[in-house]
């Protein structure tokens, strides 16, 4: 790349090993320039600055505060509302509640096949869980907001309640929807599982929990809603603008050309910004009302309890395995709770089990239970980090009873195609076993399980210990439509839809356009998450927004490249197939001398820009694109104090090229520390036997990673491999897979340093306390 400044356009030649033919999609890359190259976001300073404006900062002329009124119970009826007194208190601009507006609004917290008792009115007298919405205000300050809120007359008929999921399977259990408390039983099975572990020779069994997790990202969830006639505007923090835009539509009934949807910048979401929130039609139904633009941004007390965990799930394990090293199988039985209004995660728990390892007998009963407690959302690999903390411990405990490293067993089961679909489709790269290999070499890892075995005698004591994962989407796939636009001076502006929710999605986006155009990525300008202004793009979630996006954005280019072509053969009076670009000019292939420059093109000038359209191409049929990894790690373990320091952590990921190197890294390194508050400190604790109520709903005693509970010392390594059967990037996701292992990694490590199996999440040093002093009772 030419890193002068000054040279803005075509700084390398156009990479076009042939001209495209129209209609036909590109050939995967071989070896790329811009991407895979290490590229600071190229809205880096914005965000680093705070000049970013994000929706929770927006202030529009007029704009007005929006409020909440919550029910305080886990379960209750709303007996009486008056909110007259708020009404009339200074500043207040409007109200509404089930009385007034709203009533008749039809609200579903999940967009995921709900079933139909998940549709409720959107301000629903009865309240199933703390935090349900009652009403709403909106006012000149939010001081006055919250004051009205305050003055609002109500009154709840507190009714009985179950926030506990196994309480809420039992006989007597007060019902949180009219039937019974079961939303689902899903079961799977193939093969004999009790055969298989009739031919085992060996048979374990062991009952794993994780805590429920709840989603706090840095930028509140929040909106601000104004309205131009007949037409909302929307700035949401989210991970989709056209998912939100479908939501409102749905809610209240309008076209979806009526409703712009922006979201330029947002942080954070994982999963729990997919959808519009209830806050988000409050909002527009109060900015109508007010006849002003409202933001309603929720406090953090509020997105505890109202916008997402990651649900909470008691899973049992029992698994058979031969001398040699065959799984013979495995028999899976989980029970979670997603709360009143569940969506994902309970139903994924149990994939790990199905499909990571070669096992021909396995059998997975998966129960999602109603209790009165938030809504589960989808949360960063819904079910993965559970199921893989069941599975992958089991998996160690299982190579201990045959004698074999962990690292050996997982290498003589590992699969090439995936089990748990039906036809058992190949994976078009598994990366697996390279995951396993490379990652344990470059971890060191039988010197250094060696050597921490060695010194096992003193109070503290170091332990050595990985797993394995696949993320079961990944891959993307279609709809995506991008539109590339090249002017007259050679640069250029990529539209999309698509939210960069912070992964650098922007910034990959603009590497691929620089790659196929041959311009710098600093003359691109990126246009994206609007309704109104960028093409369709479906949410930013699933590790599949590279994939997905970046080949829409190459064929886009393909098709600026290709027009360009057929423009200069015009000029040229020649055959555009003929032609090829070399440098910032277009060539004859025979003839060298008939050339023009790009910028010279007539047909360019004239029309004063080239519109590219580029669409997302289907998947090959018949085959699976799923992400891998494995992870390994060293961890200090204090056996008086039950302190644990995670000294090192490695993981290695094939999620096919490697688009972006900086980018990549930041992925991994987040994504195992998101794994580390999920393993070592993360836990919604519910009051369940008193008011049913959330304890900790503030980040002073729900507990985040922060910087000194991060390693210092993280190391990331790609296993490259360009995925061509994937899609014409070779890109497969990045993202969730990284956060499935990690905690499993960091239990096996704990027991390769104490012998003590942690079966159950957050590994708090209370926790761990009592078991070090239970097994040294026992021996
Ligand atoms: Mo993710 S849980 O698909 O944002």
């Amino acid at each position: 790349m030419n890193d002068d400044p000054k040279t803005l356009y075509y700084a390398h030649s156009l990479a076009v090993p042939e001209t495209p033919m129209p209609g036909h999609p590109p050939k995967p890359w071989g070896k790329t320039t811009v991407v895979g190259s290490v590229k600071p976001r190229v809205d880096a300073y914005e965000r680093v600055s705070g000049t970013a404006v994000y929706p929770t900062d927006l202030v529009l002329p007029n704009m007005l505060y929006g409020a909440v009124l919550r029910c305080p119970y886990p379960s209750a009826e709303v007996e009486k509302l008056d909110t007259s007194r708020a009404e009339k208190m200074d500043g207040v601009r409007a109200v509404v509640s089930g009385a007034a507006l709203g009533r008749d609004l039809k609200w579903t917290y999940s967009q995921w096949s709900p079933p139909k008792e998940m549709e409720t009115d959107l301000f629903d007298p009865i309240c199933r869980f703390e935090g349900e919405a009652v009403a709403a205000v909106a006012a000149d300050t939010p001081y006055q907001a919250w004051d009205a809120i305050r003055a609002m007359d109500v009154t709840f008929a507190v009714t009985d309640f179950v926030v506990d999921e196994t309480q809420a399977l039992q006989s007597h259990s007060p019902l949180v929807h009219s039937e019974r408390n079961v939303v689902q039983t899903q079961t799977y099975e193939r093969g004999d599982v009790t055969r298989g572990l009739k031919e085992a020779d060996v048979v374990l069994e062991e009952t794993y929990a994780t805590a429920c997790e709840i989603h706090t990202p840095m930028e509140l969830h929040g909106c601000v809603a104004s309205w131009e006639g007949d037409r909302l505007t929307i700035w949401e923090s989210t991970q989709g603008v056209y998912a939100v835009q479908e939501d409102i539509a749905k809610v209240l009934g309008l076209p979806l050309s009526k409703i712009r949807v922006v979201g330029h910048y947002m942080g954070g979401g994982f999963g729990s910004k997919l959808q519009a929130g209830k806050y988000t039609i409050i909002a527009a139904l109060l900015a109508k009302k007010a006849g002003r633009p409202v933001k309603l941004a929720l406090t953090r007390e509020e997105t505890f309890l109202t916008t997402g965990n990651r649900p909470p799930a008691h899973m049992t394990l029992k698994a058979g395995v031969k001398k040699d090293g065959t799984l013979s199988a495995l028999d899976f039985t989980c029970t979670g709770t997603g709360g009143a209004y569940p969506a994902a995660g309970t139903t994924l728990v149990d994939w790990l089990i199905r499909d990571l390892y070669t096992c021909k007998n396995v059998r997975c009963t998966t129960t999602d239970v109603y209790t009165h407690t938030g809504p589960a959302r989808p949360f960063r690999a819904p079910g993965h980090p559970q199921g893989s903390w069941a599975l992958e411990q089991m998996m160690d405990s299982l190579a201990e009873s045959i004698d074999l490293d962990p690292v050996d067993f997982r290498l003589r089961n590992v699969p090439t195609f995936s089990q748990a679909r039906d036809g058992n489709p190949p994976y078009t790269t598994t990366g697996l076993k390279a995951c396993l290999e490379q990652g344990a070499k470059a971890f060191e890892w039988r010197k250094r399980r060696d050597e921490a075995a060695q010194n096992q005698k003193n109070l503290v004591r170091r332990g050595v210990g990985m797993a394995g994962c696949l993320w079961f989407a990944g891959g993307g796939g279609p709809p995506s439509t991008v539109i590339v636009k090249l002017f007259s001076d050679g640069s250029v502006n990529l539209n999309m839809g698509a939210s960069d929710i912070g992964t650098g999605t922007k910034t990959i986006m603009a590497m691929v356009l620089a790659e196929e155009l041959g311009v710098r990525p600093e003359v691109i300008q990126i246009e994206h998450a609007d309704t109104a202004t960028t093409q369709y793009a479906t949410p930013s979630g699933g590790s599949k927004t590279v994939p997905t996006e970046a080949p829409a954005v190459r064929a886009a280019a393909v098709d600026v490249k290709q027009k360009l072509l057929d423009m200069a053969a015009k000029d040229l009076n020649v055959n555009s197939n003929q032609l090829t670009f070399q440098g910032e000019e277009i060539v004859h292939k025979s003839d060298p001398a008939q050339r023009i420059a790009v910028l010279e093109i007539s047909g360019l000038k004239k029309r004063g820009q080239v519109v590219g359209v580029g669409y997302r191409g289907p998947n090959p049929e018949g085959m699976v694109v799923n992400p891998f990894a494995a992870q390994f790690c060293e961890v200090e373990v204090n056996l008086k104090t039950g302190e644990v320091e995670i000294l090192d952590f490695l993981g290695a990921h094939d999620s096919g090229r490697v688009m972006n190197r900086l980018t990549y890294d930041n992925q991994v390194f987040g994504g195992i520390t998101m794994g580390i508050g999920f393993a070592m400190t993360e836990e919604r604790i519910l009051d369940k036997n008193g008011t049913g109520k959330m304890l900790n709903r503030n980040w002073h005693d729900y507990k985040l990673p922060t910087a000194l509970d991060v390693p210092a010392h993280m190391t990331s390594l790609p296993i490259e491999r360009p995925d061509d059967e994937a899609n014409t990037t070779g890109a497969k996701g990045l993202g969730e897979p990284v956060t499935i292992p990690t905690a499993a990694a960091i239990a096996n490590a704990i027991f390769h340093a104490t012998g003590v199996r942690v079966t159950k999440t957050p590994m708090s040093p209370v926790q761990l306390v009592a078991l070090f002093n239970a097994s040294e009772k026992e021996e």
